[in-house]
């Protein structure tokens, strides 16, 4: 049988047409590591979000290594939390889940993209390599303000990151000859150990404590200040632990003008 010449073109042709689109197909679904959302992440009563140990309190946890988790809840019109912070070179597992209607999870610029279903949780895991900022937003119509639904998610770099939490405890008011207590209290969110120094500024001291707060735990220092060094008076002082701060005033007061003395101790 002879065959024409374009005829022999146009199968080699079409031959290699129909083996290229096998071909990127199976890349797209193998190749880049994509991965379609299933029902991994299992059930949730969404009246009962509140109480559930992942999204009781919502946002990132280091899980060791590089190896973060996010949870995130979805409701009318907003994320919990709205602004997500990891490290570069990590690899993230967000869990998604709805407290309301129907909504979306999608992070504009790569392939992160799930519907938000309430009675189910979207896992997926995501590597960030390189730092960026990304938009988080919403495709499903979920009612009126579903444009205004939108969160941020910011990977920055690595040695910019931690999961520190300072809080600090101190009063306002001493009466002047006594003592009182200014406590820091450091919480160290990564699993490793959090080597750092807490400062407490006050008058024209600055206090320094170094402290090991351990991996997933929690530290607390306790400065003592007396009053006679302040003399009578406001005074700022300031609380630093890293890049975390935390400031207030104590008033030095006379036992005498302290209106809310406890019937005074005779010292005046
Ligand atoms: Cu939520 Cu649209």
């Amino acid at each position: 049988m002879n065959i024409h010449t374009y005829e022999k073109v146009w199968l080699v042709a079409a031959m290699v047409l129909i083996v290229g689109f096998i071909a990127t197909i199976t890349y797209g679904a193998v190749g880049p590591g994509i991965a379609m959302i299933d029902d991994e992440g299992g059930d949730i009563n969404p009246d009962e979000i509140n109480d559930d140990e992942r999204f009781a309190e919502p946002g990132v946890e280091h899980v060791g290594g590089n190896e973060y988790e996010v949870a995130v809840v979805a409701q009318a019109w907003s994320y919990t939390p709205s602004q997500i912070e990891v490290p570069a070179n990590s690899e993230v597992t967000f869990y998604v889940t709805s407290r309301d209607v129907t909504h979306s999870f999608s992070v504009v610029g790569t392939n992160v993209n799930t519907m938000v279903i309430p009675g189910q949780v979207s896992e997926m895991t995501v590597k960030f390599d390189e730092p960026g900022e990304y938009g988080i937003l919403c495709n499903e119509y979920c009612g009126e303000y579903h444009h205004t639904m939108e969160g941020k998610l910011n990977v920055v770099p690595e040695d910019e990151f931690d999961l520190t939490e300072l809080s600090v405890e101190a009063d306002d008011e001493v009466e002047s000859g006594n003592e009182t207590t200014i406590t820091a209290n450091v919480e160290n969110g990564m699993q490793e150990d959090l080597e750092t120094t807490v400062s407490l500024e006050i008058g024209n001291e600055t206090r320094e404590e170094a402290v090991t707060v351990p991996g997933d735990g929690s530290e607390e220092v306790a400065f003592t200040v007396d009053s006679a060094d302040l003399g009578e008076g406001d005074h700022d002082w300031t609380v630093t632990v890293d890049d975390y701060e935390e400031s207030g005033t104590l008033s030095v007061v006379t036992p005498d003008g302290n209106e809310s003395a406890d019937g005074g101790d005779g010292d005046a």
